[in-house]
């Protein structure tokens, strides 16, 4: 995967180049879009892709449909290009258009969804039901299809943005469908440290919550303790990770700070780090939110960010905010008056309205689900720590 990215560097810059200075072109009756960076994007997947045959035959164009969300475009391949050639450069390309284009190879046809229509401004929470681990509902994309992710995957994700961007608004509905994912299983414990003390309250008969610093660092050094734990029996059992092993109580355990800014203690924040390190073989997985995701944090919150490969980031206040939390200006250039949208960030980047659910709704959408007796349920887990 790796080498593949080398290969495609050049061709990510052409298109990069081509948004920029591409007028807007006319395919068939229509202009398509005023946007010059999709009217680019449809001749750079024929030129700058290079899905050119050994006889120097590109794809070509031979329909374009307009349709409801924008428009569909067909290509033909040309004969000689493989199946394999076509799929990756296809990703790269969708990665690339940031969630707006879609595309679908069969045989030699290549279809192009464009979708040209804004995001909405706010999508009401929906659960879906889905065979992930640990699934975020990371809210809805261009074909208002809901963007479900896996956490375990990740393993760790950062969250972050400035005030007012969204940031607590999408944990809250990470939390619920987490929580009703965990009703088929009842294998997901959620932790929470919200030291603003005042947002996930309503949760505590279904969640751990703790609210203050000291609580903060006797959590984060249970999980450290229980990491031990876990890493011991897997290792024991001949179990590479959490899910090839079957014996026993071991639920996933996903630890959600909303605002890490708070976290002073420098035990803490070592913890945290190990966790960061460790603790995807034990089923430990973090989500991590902050206003302010640049190295002041703390010490060695460098190091802890580059291990967590999945982010989000609402609004920020520059171009420079941007790049520390995405590696791009992609987050600056996302409306700012509009709360919950968002750049996700892990293979690609996408832009993603988050869903919205208040907090008269959180709390009766919490009403169908069941609530945990003795979360954090380890004899191991500190008593004044374990859910009510
Ligand atoms: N996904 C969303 N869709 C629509 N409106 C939203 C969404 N997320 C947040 N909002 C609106 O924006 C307000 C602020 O959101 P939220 O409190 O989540 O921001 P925040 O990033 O946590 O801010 P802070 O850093 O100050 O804690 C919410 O009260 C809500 O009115
Ligand atoms: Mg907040």
């Amino acid at each position: 995967m790796k080498q593949e990215e080398n290969i495609l560097e050049p061709v990510f810059d052409a298109i990069k180049t081509g948004w920029r200075h591409r007028p807007p072109i006319k395919l068939g009756k229509y202009q398509l879009v005023k946007d010059h960076r999709i009217a680019a994007m449809i001749l750079d997947t024929v030129d700058a892709l290079e899905l050119t045959n050994k006889a120097g035959l590109k794809p070509v164009m031979v329909k374009d449909i307009a349709t409801d969300y924008g428009a569909r475009i067909i290509f033909h391949l040309p004969a000689g290009i493989s199946r394999k050639e076509v799929e990756n450069k296809l990703q790269y390309l969708e990665e690339q258009a940031q969630g707006q284009i879609f595309l679908t190879n069969k045989g030699n046809v290549l279809t192009m969804d464009i979708y040209t229509a804004e995001l909405p401004k706010i999508a009401a929470y929906r659960y879906q039901k889905t065979d992930l681990y640990l699934p975020l509902f990371l809210g809805v994309d261009y074909r208002n299809e809901v963007l479900i992710k896996d956490l375990a995957k990740f393993p760790h994700m950062l969250v972050a943005g400035q005030t007012g961007g969204g940031k607590s608004t999408f944990l809250h509905i990470l939390i619920a469908g987490l929580l009703e994912k965990n009703m088929e299983k009842n294998n997901i414990n959620i932790a929470i440290i919200d030291l603003k003390k005042l947002e996930f309250f309503y949760l505590n008969e279904h969640c751990l919550i703790v609210d203050d610093e000291r609580d903060a660092a006797r959590l984060l050094s249970y999980l450290n303790r229980e990491l031990d734990r876990r890493l011991i029996i897997l290792r024991d059992a001949k179990c590479r990770n959490i899910t090839e092993y079957k014996g026993g109580d071991m639920p996933f355990i996903v630890l959600i700070i909303d605002e890490l800014a708070e976290l002073d203690s420098k035990d803490g924040q070592e913890d945290l780090n190990r966790l960061a390190r460790l603790s995807r073989a034990a089923g430990i997985h973090l989500v991590l939110a902050t206003q302010r995701p640049c190295s002041t944090l703390f010490k060695d919150f460098t190091k802890t960010r580059a291990l967590l490969p999945a982010r989000v980031c609402f609004s920020v206040a520059d171009d420079v905010n941007s790049r520390i939390v995405l590696g791009s200006d992609a987050a600056d250039k996302i409306p700012k008056n509009i709360p919950g949208r968002a750049v996700f960030k892990w293979e690609g980047e996408e832009i993603i309205q988050a869903m919205y659910m208040g907090v008269k709704e959180c709390e009766e959408n919490l009403l169908k689900i069941p609530k945990l007796k003795g979360v954090m349920y380890y004899k191991q887990c500190p008593k004044r720590l374990r859910a009510r």
